[in-house]
């Protein structure tokens, strides 16, 4: 099989990683990818993500078998669509069923059409209205922009005032353009998150094992949410009655859901989850994409094969199976200084291949530049995915920090404690 995956992150690089293991698969391209992928995949670093034309003409030229769809934004825009209309098997959901990621509004009202659990919410186009709806409300509660914001456009509040901030700098600012043009207030959960990846084809599921992301920029989860910081899989927090839950009430429902509503959900259906102390899970959000940097230690500590879940999906044609979660992993992002804000880019990155070199450990590239002379500079906010596989978290862990510790650059940030809650609980349940 020859596989072309779309994007330029470390989630693109741990698929072509991972898909180009795959027994079946001959080659893989990417598109446009990023410098790091060089050993995995074929790169086309003139062709956008979001670059149809460009994509078809890779499909047509390398007779490409599956196309893998990495980023939301394309899948917002249609480009599942419109690549399965020319004819090929897409990995990824249509723009309708996209609208899942693509307006938080329409996932709201949608959960609650279809009685999935979640936070209680409202919905504001008037800054006025919202402002007035915080006060009045006077607790916590989480400020979110409607549209794509790079997992950047939401802003968990203790009170009043950080959430008019919030809202004057989605509004009135309007710091993620045209996605703040509607906001939601939502009930702020309390409990412990966990990322829960659910394949596809419209009917059928195939679960991968459950993740836990770090998003806020700080040690102990303070500072501002990121895009991610690290991850770990699989998380403890999703227990097995925990997960059948999650089955019966998210994801069942949701799949039936779409496809009582016509808009037929094929790809991953990625599930933010908060459990609270009783076990009992909420929909944080839907994401109709791997998750970044989840996907990074997901693949790294997956012993089967991805590549028939990927073309299952994508024909139509999955077969129900259990994907064991054998091993364990853990990935630390080594990130620009200043990131989520502004940071400076070019800075030489050191000792990428010390690390790299260390017992069961990949090192993901996300934001890099290749330079002449064979090393590389940073070039994007989170530059970085250190992954090592172990067999529990704890000796996952240790690898990935022991290897992280080899790498440096200027500006260099990362949080010392990825993965420490599975721990904490691993202490307390042992
Ligand atoms: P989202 O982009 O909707 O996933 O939000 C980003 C992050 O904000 C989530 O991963 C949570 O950490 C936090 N968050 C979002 N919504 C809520 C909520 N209703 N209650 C508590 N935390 C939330
Ligand atoms: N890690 C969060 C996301 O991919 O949205």
């Amino acid at each position: 099989m020859r596989v072309l995956v779309s994007g330029s992150g470390g989630r693109e690089h741990a698929l072509v990683w991972k898909i180009a293991r795959s027994p079946r698969v001959e080659a893989v391209w990417a598109a446009p990818g990023n410098d790091g992928m060089a050993g995995d995949a074929v790169r086309v670093p003139d062709v956008a993500a979001g670059d149809t034309e460009g994509l078809l003409r890779i499909a047509r030229d390398e007779g490409i078998d599956l196309v893998v769809v990495g980023p939301e934004d394309p899948l917002v825009d249609g480009i599942a669509d419109r690549l399965r209309d020319a004819g090929l098997a897409v990995f990824g959901p249509s723009a309708a069923a996209a609208q899942l990621e693509g307006s938080k509004t329409f996932a709201r009202e949608f959960m609650a059409r279809h009685g999935v659990p979640q936070p209680a919410f409202e919905t504001f186009t008037d800054l006025d209205a919202a402002l007035a709806q915080v006060r009045r409300a006077g607790g916590p509660c989480v400020v979110k922009a409607d549209g794509l914001a790079a997992g950047k456009g939401v802003a968990v509040c203790d009170g009043p005032a950080e959430a008019e901030r919030a809202l004057r700098e989605i509004m009135a600012d309007r710091r993620f353009g045209s996605a703040g043009d509607r906001v939601l207030i939502e009930e702020r959960l309390v409990g412990e998150e966990a990322s829960y990846y659910a394949i596809s084809d419209g009917e059928r599921v195939v679960t991968l094992a459950p993740a836990q992301d770090h998003k806020r920029a700080l040690d102990g989860d303070r500072g501002e949410n990121t895009g991610g910081m690290g991850a770990y899989a699989p998380a403890p927090v999703v227990s097995e009655a925990v997960e059948k839950r999650v089955l019966e009430e998210v994801v069942h429902p949701t799949l039936r859901g779409m496809r009582s509503e016509g808009a037929t959900y094929t790809g991953v259906l990625y599930v933010g989850l908060m459990v609270d102390a009783e076990g009992v899970p909420r929909v944080v959000e839907f994401n109709v994409r791997f998750g970044d940097p989840e996907t990074q230690p997901l693949l790294v500590q997956m012993s089967g094969d991805l590549v028939p879940l990927l073309h299952g999906a994508a024909t139509g044609a999955l077969e129900p199976q259990t994907v064991a979660a054998e091993d364990a992993a853990v990935c630390v992002v080594l990130a620009s200084g200043g990131y989520p804000r502004s940071y400076e880019k070019g800075k030489p990155i050191h000792g990428l291949e010390q690390a790299s070199a260390r017992e069961g450990v990949v090192v993901f590239h996300a934001g890099t530049r290749a330079t002449p002379d064979g090393g590389y500079v940073t070039d994007g906010g989170r530059v970085l995915g250190v992954t090592a596989r172990g067999p529990d978290v704890a000796s996952a862990r240790a690898r990935a920090y022991a290897a992280a510790d080899c790498i440096d650059f200027a500006g260099l940030h990362r949080r010392e404690d990825i993965a420490a809650r599975a721990l904490d609980r691993a202490g307390r349940d042992g």
